[in-house]
């Protein structure tokens, strides 16, 4: 079937031209960056050239670059790592505050923790566009900052878009000696993401959201902090994430990340602007449509736009835009398909009802005005279809 229009970025966005030429150039030579001989030392070249590349371009040293395989990883190791690292140095550090909205990829790990290492998890709550609480935090550090074993709220979220406060966030904790943790797949590319103007101690970052391979990513860890290994083996990566480097991946990406922070005040000026029209075309599509997260487009991420529509199943609202050719999300894409309501929006304050409504509509760098057209197109017949169907669950068949 033809895509007439692809809305889902933010669950993976297309490989830049660029970045897969270069995938390809690689992917034909051989070497492993640990082997000693040419080869093994021209492929460390490369690993090194894209460690340099994507730290310069994030704003951290090369040192503090740890390749992975994705966010999912770096989340882990963070989460993990830093964890065990700071109730080995102390063993009454065993609260880890993360903000109730994060990805699952940080929450999991958290609640694993709980329920296999005694730690204790705080859900930080968030207003209603789902913005972290600053007060709450504050208060949690100031009872507990003994006990704490680290911090982690994302840089931006990946279903409602809103952008964290962050540098409060970071000099709450920093006050307290607490380390945090920033999960900024979402943002990079799309807002100014500096590592080292952050103060944060660790950032994850992922390939396959900034025009990279899917299966490569980074955590950016200061030197000076302590993290335990997920994954032990060789001893690669400080010997902090142990497995045979990925070359061609690594490669391709440290061009997107670098070709994504280049080009970032452009694409966020252009896919606001795509954004906002599609904001607006949405409302006037179907006025019953309420925009959920920042309701200033400063607050949130460029190329997000969510809503919740009253009455509708979010999978019925997806498989009939699907089925009219226009691809986008309920929510996070590793959610997909299961039909729960999101725990960001719950998180928000919405109850249940509203929550299963949901859609993300996510641009990225090929998206363009015909996109938003083709949704604007499909949307009202999709919505009238939907709210027939109700609340009951997924179309049947017929009436897709
Ligand atoms: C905010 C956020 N964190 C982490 C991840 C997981 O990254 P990856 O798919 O590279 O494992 C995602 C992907 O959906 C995400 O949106």
């Amino acid at each position: 079937m033809r895509v007439s229009a692809y809305l889902d970025h933010a669950a993976t966005t297309p490989v830049l031209p660029e970045a897969a030429a270069v995938l390809a150039e690689h992917l034909s030579r051989t070497g492993n960056p640990s082997s000693l001989h040419a080869s093994g030392r021209a492929a460390r070249r490369v690993v090194e050239e894209s460690r340099e590349r994507v730290a310069a371009a994030l704003g951290a040293r090369p040192s503090e670059v740890l390749l992975t395989g994705g966010g999912t990883e770096a989340d882990n190791l963070a989460i993990k790592g830093l964890f065990w690292a700071r109730t080995a140095q102390d063993p009454a550090r065993r609260r880890v505050l993360v903000s109730a909205v994060e990805h699952h990829a940080v929450l999991d790990p958290a609640f694993w923790l709980a329920e296999h290492a005694g730690a204790e998890i705080v859900l930080l709550p968030v207003d209603d566009e789902g913005r972290v609480r600053l007060d709450v935090l504050r208060d949690e550090l100031a009872a507990h900052a003994g006990t704490t074993a680290l911090v982690s709220v994302m840089w931006a979220n990946n279903e409602v878009g809103t952008l964290q406060p962050l540098a409060e966030v970071v000099s709450l904790a920093r006050a307290r000696g607490v380390p945090v943790h920033a999960d900024a797949v979402q943002a990079v590319g799309q807002v100014p993401v500096d590592f080292a103007a952050s103060g944060l101690d660790a950032l994850t970052v992922t390939g396959h959201k900034v025009g990279g391979p899917v299966g490569v990513g980074a955590l950016l860890a200061r030197r000076d902090l302590p993290l335990v290994p997920v994954l032990h083996g060789g001893g690669q990566e400080r010997g902090v994430r142990s497995g045979s480097l990925d070359v061609p991946a690594i490669a391709a990406f440290a061009v997107a990340v670098e070709r994504a922070v280049e080009a970032r005040e452009e694409t966020a000026r252009r896919l606001g602007g795509l954004r906002d029209a599609l904001v607006a075309g949405v409302r006037a599509a179907v006025p019953g449509a309420v925009l959920r997260g920042p309701a200033d487009p400063a607050d949130r991420l460029p190329a997000n736009a969510h809503f919740t529509f009253p009455g509708c199943e979010g999978d019925s609202l997806l498989y009939l835009l699907d089925s009219a050719g226009v691809e986008c999300s309920t929510g996070s894409a590793c959610q997909a398909g299961v039909p729960q309501p999101s725990h960001v929006l719950l998180a928000m304050g919405l109850d249940e009802s509203d929550a299963r409504g949901a859609l993300r509509f996510s641009l990225g760098w090929p998206s363009t005005d015909e996109d938003v057209a083709a949704l604007l197109a499909a949307l009202p017949g999709v919505v009238e279809r939907a709210r027939a169907a109700g609340l009951a669950g997924r179309p049947r068949a017929g009436a897709l």
